[in-house]
This record gives structure tokens, C-alpha cells and sequence, in this order.
């Protein structure tokens, strides 16, 4: 009963490594619309925006490439009002070099369009969702940050992980919780193995 029990625990554990190499390892540069340069779509494929984010999950880590001559256009990130309205003022985001490179540091939702008068309702505009790679493992409404105040008090200092995920670059910023959890589930594993 023991072995089976614990036995599972490290399956799980298994899979949260794996989890945790992935988010760390395979991070994408997407080149959005797939196309060499940002621009109002095209008459034979005026949805190339829409249809590309519905087909391809992004996450943390990863990056949007929008390539464009920067004489002729820009990006910026934009509320969902803004982009439903396109709205250009006050945008969240502007960029206007011409290879930029917006970063996904966090979940949910962005939305982008052209800086350009009369390019968003043209549909040179792209809503993006970013979900969380281990969902499952997150409480909804809480979010990864919830369970990290019980880790120093349950567990005193936390041993330090690879140089590479403490260092400040936002793209890792995912796998420290990951770590943390796959830390917690091995404790875990011990604790159970141990005690059934
Ligand atoms: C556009 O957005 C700005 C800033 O958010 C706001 O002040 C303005 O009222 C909006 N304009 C329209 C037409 O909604
Ligand atoms: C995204 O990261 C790259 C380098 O990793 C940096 O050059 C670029 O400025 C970043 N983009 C934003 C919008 O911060």
C-alpha cells in the first residue's frame, strides 16, 4: 500500500519535473501572423491575425516577434476597450523600431494593434491569451502567487535553485513556482512514503 501510494507521488513528481524543464527550455519566438511583417491584412486573408492566435497557445517565456518598417507602422499594446473601439490614445504599450519584441512575463489576456491611424479597423490588430502551462495545479482564482507565502513557514529556508532561474530575466519567472511546487511535492512524497 505504501510503495503504491508513494510510488504514484513520484509519478507525479515526475511530471512536474517535466513540466518544469519544458517551461524552462522550450520557449518560443512566434513571428506574428506568421508573416514577415506586421501590416493591415491583406484582402485574401483579412482575418490572419485572428486565425493565427486561435491556433497556437502561448506562454510564459515566450516572445511575439512584429516586424514592420518602422516609417510606415508601430505596435502598441492596448486595453480590451481599446482594441474593441480601436482606441489609439494611451496606449499601454508603443513601439515604433520596427522589430519589436514583446516579452510574455505574465498570464492572461493582451491585445495589440497598429499605432497607425486607420490600420486597427482594418483588422491590424491581434488578441492574444496566455494561459498557465500548469493550470491544473493552481487554484483558479487565486493564481500561482497564492500558495508561495506558506513556503518559507512550513519549510524554513528553501534550498536555492540553478543560478539560471534565480537570475532576473522575466522569462524564468515561471520557474521558480515550479520549482518551489515540485519541491513541496517531493517533501510531500517523503512525508507520505515515510509515514504509510
Ligand atoms: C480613448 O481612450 C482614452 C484613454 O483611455 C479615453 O480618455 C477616451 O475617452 C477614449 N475615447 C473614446 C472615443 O472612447
Ligand atoms: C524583450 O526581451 C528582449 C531581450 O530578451 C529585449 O531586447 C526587449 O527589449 C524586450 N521587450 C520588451 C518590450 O521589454
Amino acid at each position: 500500500m505504501a510503495n503504491l501510494k508513494s510510488s504514484r507521488c513520484y509519478f507525479l513528481l515526475a511530471f512536474q519535473f517535466l513540466v518544469l524543464i519544458q517551461t524552462k527550455v522550450l520557449c518560443y519566438q512566434y513571428k506574428v501572423g506568421d508573416l514577415d511583417a506586421w501590416g493591415i491584412p491583406t484582402s485574401a486573408n483579412p482575418q490572419v491575425y485572428t486565425y493565427w492566435s486561435k491556433y497556437h497557445t502561448l506562454k510564459i517565456g515566450d516572445s511575439l516577434l512584429f516586424l514592420y518598417p518602422p516609417s510606415q507602422d508601430s505596435l502598441i499594446q492596448v486595453t480590451e476597450q481599446s482594441y474593441t473601439s480601436c482606441n489609439l490614445t494611451d496606449p499601454v504599450l508603443y513601439m515604433n523600431n520596427g522589430n519589436s519584441l514583446f516579452n510574455i512575463t505574465a498570464y492572461g489576456d493582451f491585445y495589440f494593434t497598429s499605432g497607425e491611424k486607420g490600420h486597427c479597423e482594418k483588422n491590424q490588430k491581434l488578441h492574444i491569451s496566455v494561459l498557465s502551462a500548469t493550470a491544473p495545479a493552481y487554484s483558479p482564482s487565486n493564481g500561482p502567487s497564492a500558495f508561495s507565502p506558506s513556503y518559507p513557514t512550513v519549510f524554513g529556508s528553501i534550498p536555492q535553485p540553478p543560478s539560471s532561474a534565480l537570475s532576473a530575466s522575466s522569462s524564468h519567472s515561471l520557474s521558480i513556482p515550479v520549482f518551489m511546487a515540485s519541491l513541496t511535492g517531493f517533501l510531500v512524497c517523503a512525508l507520505v512514503g515515510g509515514i504509510m
